[in-house]
């Protein structure tokens, strides 16, 4: 059974990418630009509906067993409140972070429903709303965003026997990350995978971390 991740050129996408491969799995990778290898690549820019039509057109039905919506960005990063935060990098972490799965999940669905594929979103503790720390407004909305439409996705998708979880991938060494982060590739991505394996319609809407610990709301 074939799994799809989004954003799988770099970063954690790119790990999960390798960790599948490397267990013999099918997987497809989407990337912007040009394929980074000879596996099996689709072209999406997530925010773009003429791609994610033409994604589904290239994957003509094909069943897939595990859509990972990864894809995500952070523009606000270490933004000051009385001088950061414009409303194009508002628009930009919405149209990627929220925008973009939405389209992703509504693009594939035919494709999940073919094989009672999982979804697993993976949008970040930094979206809770118990958890307020301050600072990164446009991020943390993003994710909190991510978070609500993964839930709702949960209820919708149950009658299908489509599981959906979100998932905070710990602080991790990655672009995004940066060299000071918790986490190396390889525990990030072993965990996740741990967790998509346990993803099923009796555990469907659950907010957990890499490590299996349940995230609050
Ligand atoms: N690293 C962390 O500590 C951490 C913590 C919590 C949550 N997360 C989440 O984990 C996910 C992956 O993060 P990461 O650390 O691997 O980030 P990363 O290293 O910055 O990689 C981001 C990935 O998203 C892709 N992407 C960005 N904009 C896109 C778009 N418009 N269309 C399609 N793909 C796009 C990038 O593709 P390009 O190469 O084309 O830009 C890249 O593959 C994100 O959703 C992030 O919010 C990360």
């Amino acid at each position: 059974m074939t799994i799809l991740i989004t954003g799988a050129a770099r970063g954690i996408g790119r790990g999960l990418r390798d960790a599948y491969l490397a267990q013999g799995q099918e997987v497809i990778g989407t990337c912007r630009g040009p394929a980074p290898d000879h596996g099996a690549w689709l072209s999406l820019d997530v925010r773009d509906p003429a791609a994610h039509r033409e994604m589904a057109l290239a994957l003509g039905g094909q069943p897939l067993s595990l859509l990972v919506c990864n894809a995500g960005i952070y523009p606000d990063k270490g933004q000051r409140l009385g001088d950061g935060f414009a409303a194009t990098d508002w628009a930009d972490a919405f149209a990627v972070n929220v925008t973009g799965v939405f389209l992703t999940v509504q693009a594939l669905l035919p494709n999940l429903r073919a094989a009672r594929g999982r979804i697993a979103i993976i949008a970040s503790a930094m979206g809770s709303d118990t958890r307020a720390p301050g600072g990164s407004y446009i991020y943390r909305a993003s994710k909190a965003a991510a978070l609500n439409l993964g839930r709702n996705l949960a209820t919708d998708l149950k009658p299908d026997g489509i599981a959906v979880g979100i998932y905070h991938p710990g602080w991790v060494r990655t672009d995004m990350g940066g060299a000071a982060a918790e986490i190396d590739l390889e525990t990030a991505t072993a965990g996740l995978i741990a967790r998509f394996e346990e993803l099923a319609p009796d555990t469907t809407g659950r907010f957990l971390a890499y490590d299996g610990t349940p995230v609050p709301f």
